[in-house]
């Protein structure tokens, strides 16, 4: 790395609850839906489900002290729903209040500064039964019901909270092509997930905003993800296509959030399947966010399909693609990760410059970035050299952004732990430590040691 970052710089590490917490019928825990998709078979690699996963209820003190060994000063886990309001709404478990509150003041003790997220995916089942999940009328105020819940319990000592993870996963992933839960396939729904999505995520900072923030004082932001999209030639019609594909993955969410409506392209496109906000709604949304959060992974050629759009489940073409008119493809040359992401460091610099360019000084926050890989544990060490240029790439790619103007003030890398990776189940390996799914055991990976240095050298 050139130069150093700023010693306020957040450096953590990220998980959310399914995919680390196991105990998913224990003490009090309604199901979610992502309980219930994992039965289905066929929907998780291997039928694999998270009712054990890194069974982190039984040992998040350790991995707090792993952090700890790690040097990170921030941890950003997830609330799961079902655990502290069994069916949604209404009846509060104790038990799992105390969980949280045991883990809170665990990262505390340890001066690793608590980031939760509210919302990792993980719905409370009886909500998709009873109000047909995102898609609901009510599902917003229901939600806004649970992070007050949330503020009240937990905000005397969290100040950094984050509504929803990633609106275009659930909308996409779980309500247009169906392979995440709930698993409907539909090309209307997930804008209408979507609206719902972002109406949550701005009742719950009003609910906040009105009764928490003044008194306890922390920030509140939402996190989306995004790629970047490099348009595939010159041409002008793949740089308007580079930039509507951006609209429809990112400002998709963050322009109602900083502008307080939709992006055109959306608006012009999709006519009467994009629903509107009424005046009340637009003036609650606008301005919503004290941070930007950013989940960023990877890198695709966007080039205008002139109405002729290439099917590929690999890069996320078919179902909303031809609301957009992009076809996705790679560069050979891009190396991949196990997940067959393409690794584009500076992919990350032009979409952060992007955001810097179209939200003038937007602080934002990575709240995740990482990659998977096929690690083995070989005479008790993980070298997963890979990651961890990966990792130097990503990390040098955020501070050129930052040398060139852009407000990022955190990193948070994606994960902690290997963990069940949704759909793909245990196979793939995110995590900075390994964990042994038999013994879980967990071994901290070369790329974890090559971290706990660099953030010492960015302490001074
Ligand atoms: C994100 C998600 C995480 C994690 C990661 C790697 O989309 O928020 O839960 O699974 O991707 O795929």
């Amino acid at each position: 790395m050139d130069t150093k970052f700023s010693r306020d710089f957040t450096w953590g590490v990220a998980t959310s609850a399914y995919q680390i917490e196991g105990a998913w019928n224990l003490e009090g825990r309604g199901p979610s839906i992502w309980d219930a998709f994992c039965q289905i078979p066929g929907k998780v690699a291997k039928n694999e489900n998270g009712n054990i996963a890194c069974d982190h209820y039984h040992h998040f003190e350790e991995d707090i002290k792993l952090m700890k060994n790690m040097g990170v000063t921030a941890y950003r886990f997830s609330i799961s729903w079902s655990r502290v309001m069994p069916t949604g709404k209404g009846k509060v478990n104790i038990e799992g209040i105390d969980f949280y509150k045991r883990i809170i003041d665990c990262l505390i003790d340890h001066n690793i500064e608590p980031w939760v997220t509210l919302f990792h995916w993980d719905l409370p089942l009886a909500l998709q039964f009873e109000n047909d999940g995102w898609l609901g009328t009510e599902i917003s105020n229901i939600f806004a019901e649970y992070a007050k819940l949330c503020f009240e319990q937990f905000g005397d000592k969290v100040k950094k909270w984050i509504t929803i993870n990633e609106a275009w996963v659930i909308a996409i992933l779980g309500y247009g092509q169906g392979v995440f839960a709930p698993g409907r396939v539909s090309n209307d729904a997930p804008y209408l997930a979507g609206h719902n999505l972002i109406l949550a995520h701005a009742k719950a900072v009003d609910v906040y905003r009105k009764e928490f923030q003044p008194t306890q004082k922390g920030i509140i932001g939402m996190t989306n993800n995004c790629d970047w999209r490099e348009p595939k030639t010159n041409s002008q019609a793949d740089i308007n296509a580079s930039e509507r594909a951006l609209e429809f993955f990112l400002a998709w969410f963050t322009d109602p959030i900083y502008f307080g409506h939709y992006p055109a392209s959306m608006v012009n496109r999709l006519g009467g399947r994009l629903p509107k906000f009424t005046i009340e709604e637009q003036k609650l949304i606008k301005g919503s966010s004290d941070f930007f959060g950013l989940n960023h992974y990877t890198t695709l050629f966007a080039e205008d399909s002139g109405g002729q759009i290439v099917k590929s489940s690999v890069y996320g073409n078919g179902g909303i693609s031809e609301d957009q008119d992009v076809n996705l493809s790679v560069d050979k040359s891009w190396k991949k990760t196990f997940m067959g992401w393409a690794v584009v460091p500076w992919g990350c610099k032009k979409l952060l410059k992007w955001i810097e360019n179209r939200y003038p000084q937007v602080e934002i926050v990575i709240t995740e970035n990482g990659c998977a890989y096929d690690d083995k544990l070989i005479d008790g060490v993980v070298d997963d050299q890979e990651r961890l240029n990966f990792y130097r790439s990503y990390i040098q790619a955020c501070k050129e952004a930052i040398d060139e103007g852009v407000n990022l003030t955190g990193y948070f890398a994606w994960s902690f732990m290997d963990n069940f990776e949704w759909a793909s189940g245990y196979e793939k390996r995110f995590g900075l430590h390994y964990v042994d799914f038999e013994t879980l055991e967990r071994i901290p990976k070369a790329s974890a040691i090559w971290f706990k240095e660099f953030i010492e050298t960015n302490k001074d």
